[in-house]
């Protein structure tokens, strides 16, 4: 007999809507104006890491930010989150990537809880421009959590919130980090994105095209 989870656990920037490629051209933006050059390799680690992480991993790449203040980091990470905002500013609905919507109304119709985990400050104005939010019983985002990934708390929040053993959670991630947090938490985990940068994810997809609820079922059932 199959063995329904009882929540998905869902990364927002990468998975639910391309806003990773939007954190990416604002910090490239960022580089630019403090003389650095940044690209998509360098970009993988900084997928899933918090606002100021990211900073400081890209401040590392210019030698004169050393004696950077505490103060000036944060302008600077002010300065990238204004361009973030020029980015998101123009989404809507249409901006939601394919199979998500259908996938999030298949899980609800089956009565299964829907949990967002994202290290993002601006998720709950991303999924409110996505008009997503009623399909979230649970928004976990970088105001609830101390510990960003790789650390779990991120996903054992909205399990424990929703008072579901984490065992009976899939979290789903296009993040190398994410899916480690996942991995950490104990829960079965959805890799969405290259197999060079998620081989360890439990299920792996190409794109969020490629994520039907059945078969997500069935890999799940098959590590159980
Ligand atoms: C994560 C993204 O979801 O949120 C990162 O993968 C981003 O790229 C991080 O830096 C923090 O986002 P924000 O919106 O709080 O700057
Ligand atoms: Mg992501």
């Amino acid at each position: 007999m199959t063995h329904y989870p009882k929540a998905f656990i869902f990364d927002l920037d990468g998975v639910i809507t391309d806003t990773a490629e939007f954190h990416f051209l604002a910090w490239q933006k960022l580089a630019q104006e403090l003389g650095v050059s940044m690209d998509r390799q360098f970009n993988e680690q900084l997928k899933g890491i918090s606002r100021m992480e990211s900073l400081e991993r890209i401040l590392e790449l210019t030698p004169s930010s050393r004696s950077l203040s505490y103060e000036e980091r944060l302008r600077l990470a002010n300065q990238k989150n204004d361009h973030y905002l020029e980015f998101i500013d123009l989404i809507n609905p249409d901006y939601i990537l394919p199979g998500i919507e259908s996938l999030l109304k298949k899980i609800k119709a089956q009565h299964i809880k829907i949990a967002l985990g994202s290290a993002s400050k601006n998720a709950l104005k991303v999924l409110e421009k996505l008009l997503l939010t009623n399909y979230f019983d649970y928004v976990v985002d970088a105001t609830k959590v101390t510990k960003g990934k790789p650390n779990p708390e991120t996903f054992t929040t909205a399990a424990d919130f929703l008072n579901i053993p984490y065992s009976e959670c899939i979290g789903l991630e296009d993040a190398a980090v994410g899916v480690e947090a996942i991995n950490k938490a104990n829960m079965f985990s959805v890799g969405v994105g290259a197999l060079e940068h998620l081989s360890h994810a439990d299920y792996l997809v190409g794109n969020t095209s490629e994520l039907m609820f059945e078969e997500i079922v069935k890999r799940y059932n098959e590590k159980i």
